[in-house]
C-alpha cells in the first residue's frame, strides 16, 4: 500500500466522481461530485483524492474556517472509501494522513468531524483512529473531536 493524498485536479477528478459508496451508506455522505462542487463556492472547503499508487481509492475533504476559535477551526467535513476498497486498511491509513497534515499546522490543536448516529459503523471506526464523541451536535449529526498531542 502506497497511500497518498492529492488535491482534486483535472487529472483524478474523473475517478473521484466515479467512486461510489456501498447503496445501504448512500445516505450518509454527500456524493463526491457534489463534494468537489462544495469547494467551488467555499474557500474554506478542499478535498482531496486518496491514492493507492496511481489508483484513486476515496475522497475527503478539509476545513479551514478562520473565522471560528482555535478549538473550532480545522475540519474533516467528508469522508469515504469507495465501496470496492473498504475493510482492507485505506480507511485508517487515508484518515491518518489527514491528520497528519492538519497537524503541520502550527495553531491545530484539534481536528474536529460530525456523523450521523445512524451510521455506527463509522462511528466505531473514528474511535479506532482516536476519536472520541462530545455531547455537541451539529445539524443532527454527533461532533467527534481528534486532539492532537502537543511536542
Ligand atoms: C467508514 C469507512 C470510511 C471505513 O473505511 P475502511 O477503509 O473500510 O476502514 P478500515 O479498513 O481502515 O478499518 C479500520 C478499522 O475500523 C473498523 N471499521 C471499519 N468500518 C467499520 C464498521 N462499519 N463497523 C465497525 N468497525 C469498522 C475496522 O474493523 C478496522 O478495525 P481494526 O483497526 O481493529 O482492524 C468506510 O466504510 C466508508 O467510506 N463508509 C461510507 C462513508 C461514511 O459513512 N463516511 C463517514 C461519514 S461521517
Amino acid at each position: 500500500m502506497n497511500l497518498t493524498l492529492e488535491k482534486v485536479n483535472q487529472d483524478n477528478i474523473r475517478a473521484c466522481v466515479k467512486l461510489e459508496v456501498a447503496e445501504l451508506q448512500k445516505d450518509f455522505i454527500a456524493k463526491n461530485v457534489n463534494t468537489i462542487a462544495w469547494a467551488y463556492v467555499d474557500p474554506n472547503f478542499t478535498p482531496y483524492a486518496i491514492l493507492d499508487g496511481e489508483t484513486v481509492i476515496g475522497l475527503l475533504a478539509i476545513e479551514d474556517v478562520p473565522e471560528n476559535e482555535d478549538y473550532d477551526r480545522y475540519w474533516i467535513p467528508r469522508f469515504m472509501i469507495g465501496e470496492q476498497y473498504q475493510g482492507k486498511g485505506y480507511g485508517k491509513q487515508a484518515m491518518h494522513a489527514a491528520i497528519d497534515l492538519l497537524s503541520a499546522k502550527p495553531d491545530c490543536q484539534r481536528i474536529r468531524l460530525s456523523v450521523w448516529p445512524e451510521n455506527p459503523g463509522a462511528i466505531e471506526f473514528y474511535q479506532k483512529v482516536g476519536f472520541t464523541l462530545t455531547d455537541e451536535l451539529l445539524e443532527d449529526e454527533l461532533v467527534m473531536d481528534y486532539y492532537i498531542q502537543q511536542p
